[in-house]
């Protein structure tokens, strides 16, 4: 069986990683979505809700599977029999770090990593533009799966009832 993840931090899911996860499922038997749990960076969403909104995300793409991981992605990896690691390229800017995480997990542990670059038209989303703009009472609406847009316009609400801003 073909298999590869696709590691984030998904802090939330947007259309540029549904864009990415779509095409890397097409070319894996099995893609496994795996959020990061990082204690140091509490972020805007727990990972459960994370995990939730990514499979709310992907419902219609029956080989891709959403898990979380801590530690090493690598010893995830190992673990869990996975050869690949798919990631998205926005831009050059990307690139840089991309590559060098790329080259280590490959010294560390022969973990292959599969670069797709993202569609002209969500190259330019991130997760915490996303959730700055929304905080500020921008529309996002075209720019992640319905179910995060609604989560972000209740925890707008709930910043806003607490007078704190995003
Ligand atoms: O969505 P993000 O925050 O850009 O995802 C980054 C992520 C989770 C893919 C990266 O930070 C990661 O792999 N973290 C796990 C720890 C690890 O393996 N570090 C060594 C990388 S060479």
């Amino acid at each position: 069986m073909r298999r590869a993840v696709c590691p984030g931090s998904f802090d939330p899911v947007t259309n540029g990683h549904v864009d990415v996860i779509t095409r890397a499922a097409a070319l894996y038997d099995e893609l496994v979505v795996a959020v990061l749990v990082n204690p140091g960076k509490a972020g805007l969403f727990g990972v459960e809700e994370r995990m939730e909104l990514l499979r709310d995300a992907v419902a219609d793409l029956p080989n891709v599977r959403v898990d979380s991981f801590s530690g090493l992605l690598v010893d995830y990896c190992r673990a869990h029999d996975v050869p690949v690691i798919v990631k998205g390229l926005r831009a050059v800017s990307d690139f840089e770090y991309e590559l060098q995480m790329a080259q280590m997990n490959r010294e560390l542990a022969g973990i292959e990593t599969l670069f797709v670059p993202t569609a002209p038209q969500v190259g330019h989303l991130s997760s915490s533009l996303i959730k700055q703009i929304a905080g500020f009472g921008g529309d996002v609406s075209r720019l992640v799966p319905k179910a995060v847009l609604e989560r972000l316009l209740a925890a707008r609400d709930r910043s806003g009832a607490a007078g704190e801003g995003p």
